[in-house]
């Protein structure tokens, strides 16, 4: 097929960038199966000089008269000790009976769920982490995503040092595909698609590449954003115009293509896994994945296996918590080894200006992505009933003849079947009257439309229903910066509690999410207009899948700063320092209810980077205190074993109080309860210092904090203390988080005596399911 192919089905973006569940499927008829296979690879019997003769030897020696030999996929050293394959289920049981195997999990599937970021973000090239992290500089993010458009502006290596020794990635040659698409910028590129072949999934006769070449245009978006290198004039059409810049820009990025285009299936557990192992052998600095698989445990999650591994590398793995909000218990990607991002807004808006009739009535401006730059004037303007307790614009509602050559207003109501409305009707354009609560994708402005507040709506209505004749003048294109308030959390973002492991509060933090630019592939058409496509090098879209990649932008900026920095202590830095307070100097707000948010939608808050540099102490989590946090989970030993990858791993402490930077306190089945945490703070910054505890909680809530005064001798010093929280819910102002979920929230704050940091922690109670 060919790249430069520009007139294709647009793919509904809304579908696309939902994280979705999805069940195995089950095959009648053909029973072999694609299996992923656990070993202990301390069993390897005396004879074989490595794990991959040793597997290679097991598969040959198994058989099934009607199949034939199982086909090997993958051997996997890092993120697992083991291989997967298609066997029948002759095959199968007689592998089950091999010395050295542990268990076998079936394949499981998942599927995915800028200009102005870096300056709503506070990132300034002479102040603060910018200049301190020399722009990320030498970080390597691996993305596993799918696949990259290399010619994009924002890979360009100008101004870059040489690849380090240290990599040992590579650039992998396949579909439009071959290693001159590398530079300094992008220093690998790699292609996992066994897994999803083995479906029966024919990749090169599908709207794809069988290699690291993006088709979507998510993973282009996701690196781009992330550690795009610098791009002047990028807009698009017409909106956001600016320099497109990534969050680490002198940062190096390596794709990892595991995200496939296709009908039903995107990405396979086997070859997220081989991604992810690869990343690890390859040297990546932090991996990010927008992507998400059905929430097994952690031993069978093939991200959280993987990032298990990683992080006992200091890898530092981000993921997006998913798009399923604003309901409780929606988290995906919530082990706690995993940083999980949640999307905010920015304070950037693409609008319309509306001036009604003689311009007697101030003009305002509504929503807007219409891809031209049109401006109507002295247009008619229509109202269906011209009676306001009817909703107007419903199927089959507008006549053609009335419409044409005008501009319809519909009243509130269901703004995309209104759409379609109007656009069966001929009308010219439309004016919809709207709450935040629709959320309308760039694709949906197809025509000339506008949607404006529910207030401005009733402006049209009530100059449409007093003059005559009424006429508007709309003017599309622009872009609003500054518009308040911001952030707010996005609607579809993920919120607490994370189902799996729910004394964990999760997300972690929000980072922008809604309305990104940033490199898209021109290979398609990607904004509907009339009956036509548009094609873009820069994509406008929206999702958990773009703040991911913003978190472990700055995170890759961190840790350029902090090399010696676990990825836990930066964790806890963006945590710790994350803020609270929007643009307004009001507390952040849920775009779904228009009410403040909780630690169940932001987790520690917005994300700071600025503060996250120098964030005074922080909670540390080593690899020993995750073992002992899934000893407390209360696994089998061959369930521990296949996660930790050791036959020896030892439960020191087994307790599922980790070493977090929040406090979550679930309440089952009782209103009442107390419970108790412990944590030790690291000081990272120079010198002694002194820190005092203070604690805000609401009625219900008691919390003691013992001791209250902690002296840190220096760099590096580390003290302990306990917290105890009881909780009244009697006695408490119940919080209704969101419709489906009641508790309250809380904070401790260690503020150092005589000086400038301030440590934050979120404290929550909530219902259990
Ligand atoms: C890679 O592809 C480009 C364009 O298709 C071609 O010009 C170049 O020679 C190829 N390089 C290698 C190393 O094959
Ligand atoms: C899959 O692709 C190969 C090579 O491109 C082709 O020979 C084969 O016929 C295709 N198979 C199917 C089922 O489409
Ligand atoms: C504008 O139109 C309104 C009625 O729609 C009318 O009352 C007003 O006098 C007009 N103003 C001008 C300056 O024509
Ligand atoms: C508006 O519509 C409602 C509901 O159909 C009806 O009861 C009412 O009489 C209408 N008002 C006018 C002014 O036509
Ligand atoms: C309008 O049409 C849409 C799609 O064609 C359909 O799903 C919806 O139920 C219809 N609504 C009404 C009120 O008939
Ligand atoms: C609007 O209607 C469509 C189906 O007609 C439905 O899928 C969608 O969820 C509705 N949107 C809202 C905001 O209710
Ligand atoms: C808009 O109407 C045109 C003409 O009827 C049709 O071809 C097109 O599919 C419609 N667009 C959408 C998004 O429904
Ligand atoms: C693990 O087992 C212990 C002892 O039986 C029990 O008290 C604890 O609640 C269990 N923990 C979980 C998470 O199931
Ligand atoms: C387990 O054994 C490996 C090598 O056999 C050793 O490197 C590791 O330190 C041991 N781990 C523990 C927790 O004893
Ligand atoms: C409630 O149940 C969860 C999950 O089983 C457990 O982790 C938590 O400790 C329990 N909370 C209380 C207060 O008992
Ligand atoms: C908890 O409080 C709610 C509301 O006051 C009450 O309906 C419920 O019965 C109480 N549950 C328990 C276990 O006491």
């Amino acid at each position: 097929m060919s790249p430069a192919m520009e007139l294709l089905p647009h793919l509904s973006l809304l579908s696309f960038f939902l994280a979705f569940l999805l069940v195995a499927p089950t095959y009648a008829g053909d029973e072999r199966q694609s299996y992923i296979i656990h070993m202990d690879k301390s069993a390897i019997p005396a004879p074989f000089a490595t794990h991959d003769h040793w597997y290679a030897s097991m598969l040959s020696s198994i058989s099934d008269s009607d199949v034939g030999s199982p086909t090997h996929l993958y051997t996997y050293n890092h993120v697992m000790h083991g291989f997967s394959a298609v066997l029948s289920p002759s095959q199968l049981a007689q592998l089950e009976r091999m010395p050295g195997h542990i268990a076998t999990y079936p394949e499981t599937y998942g599927q995915l769920h800028t200009t102005h970021t870096p300056r709503f973000l506070g990132l300034n090239r002479h102040v603060g982490l910018w200049p301190a992290a020399q722009f990320g500089d030498d970080m390597i993010i691996g993305i596993l995503d799918t696949g990259i458009w290399p010619e994009s502006e924002s890979f360009n290596d100008a101004g870059m040092s040489p690849v380090p020794d240290r990599w040992k990635g590579a650039c992998e040659a396949g579909t439009e595909f071959n290693s001159s698409n590398c530079n300094r910028k992008l220093i690998g590129a790699r292609s996992f698609s066994k897994g999803l072949k083995e479906r029966g999934l024919n990749i090169s006769t599908i709207d794809d590449y069988d290699s690291p070449r993006d088709y979507f245009g998510h993973g282009t978006h996701t690196s781009s954003t992330a550690a795009g290198s610098p791009v002047r004039n990028a807009d698009y059409f017409g909106y956001a115009q600016g320099t497109a810049i990534g969050i680490a820009p002198m940062a190096r990025v390596a794709m990892y293509k595991v995200v496939f285009n296709t009908d039903t299936i995107e990405s396979a557990s086997t070859d997220v896994l081989a991604g992810m192992d690869q990343a690890i052998a390859d040297g990546v600095d932090l991996m990010s994945l927008s992507l998400a698989f059905p929430e097994d445990p952690y031993y069978v999650n093939p991200i959280s296996l993987g990032a298990f591994a990683a992080m006992e590398r200091g890898i530092f793995v981000s993921c997006s918590a998913g798009n399923r909000g604003p309901q409780a218990y929606t988290i995906r990607n919530g082990a706690p080894w995993i940083t999980t991002v949640g999307a905010g807004t920015m304070d950037r808006d693409y609008a319309a200006s509306v001036t009604l009739g003689n311009g007697s009535i101030a003009p305002f401006q509504g929503r807007s992505f219409f891809p031209e730059s049109l401006y109507i004037s002295h247009t008619p303007l229509y109202y269906g009933h011209g009676n306001a307790s009817i909703e107007t614009c419903n199927n089959y509602t507008l006549d053609p003849k009335d419409v044409a050559g005008k501009i319809v207003f519909c009243s509130f109501g269901n703004v995309s079947n209104q759409m379609l409305e109007v656009n069966r009707s001929g009308a010219e354009g439309a004016i919809f009257a709207t709450d935040s609560a629709q959320f309308l994708y760039p694709d949906a402005f197809y025509m000339p439309f506008v949607a404006v507040s529910l207030e401005d709506g009733e402006k049209v209505k009530e100059y449409i229903v007093a003059s005559s004749p009424a006429t508007v003048d709309i003017k599309f294109q622009l872009t609003v910066l500054g518009s308040k308030p911001a952030p707010q959390v996005a609607h579809f973002s993920a919120r607490g509690p994370y189902r799996l492991t729910p004394g964990i509060l999760k997300p972690d933090i929000v980072a922008p999410g809604v309305n990104i630019l940033a490199a898209w592939a021109p290979n398609r058409g990607w904004q509907p207009i009339g009956n036509d496509y548009l094609v873009t090098d820069f994509g406008l879209v929206s999702g958990t899948s773009m703040s991911s990649p913003h978190l472990v932008g700055v995170a890759a900026l961190v840790r350029a700063v902090h090399p010696d920095w676990s990825p836990a202590a930066i964790r806890s830095a963006l945590m710790t320092t994350a803020f609270l307070m929007d643009n307004t100097h009001g507390p952040i707000l849920d775009m779904s209810t228009g009410t403040s948010a909780t630690p169940l939608d932001f987790g520690g808050g917005h994300v700071n980077p600025n503060k996250a540099m120098d964030p005074g102490l922080v909670y540390d989590i080593g690899v020993q205190d995750y073992v002992d946090f899934v000893c407390g989970l209360n696994y089998t030993s061959d369930q521990m074993k296949i996660l930790t990858r050791q036959s020896n791993y030892t439960c020191t402490k087994p307790s599922l109080d980790l070493n977090y930077p929040s406090f979550m306190v679930i309440l089952n089945n009782t209103n009442s309860t107390a419970s108790r945490f412990s944590r030790v703070l690291t000081n990272v910054a120079d010198g002694p210092s002194v820190y005092r505890a203070v604690v805000y909680a609401p009625a219900g809530m008691r919390v003691v904090v013992k001791p209250d005064t902690l002296k840190f001798e220096g760099k590096n010093s580390r003290q302990g203390f306990e917290m105890s929280v009881e909780i009244d819910m009697a006695k408490t102002d119940m919080v209704r988080i969101k419709s489906d979920y009641i508790g309250n929230y809380g904070y401790l704050s260690w503020y150092e005596v005589g000086g400038k940091h301030v440590v934050r922690s979120p404290i929550v109670s909530a219902y259990g399911q």
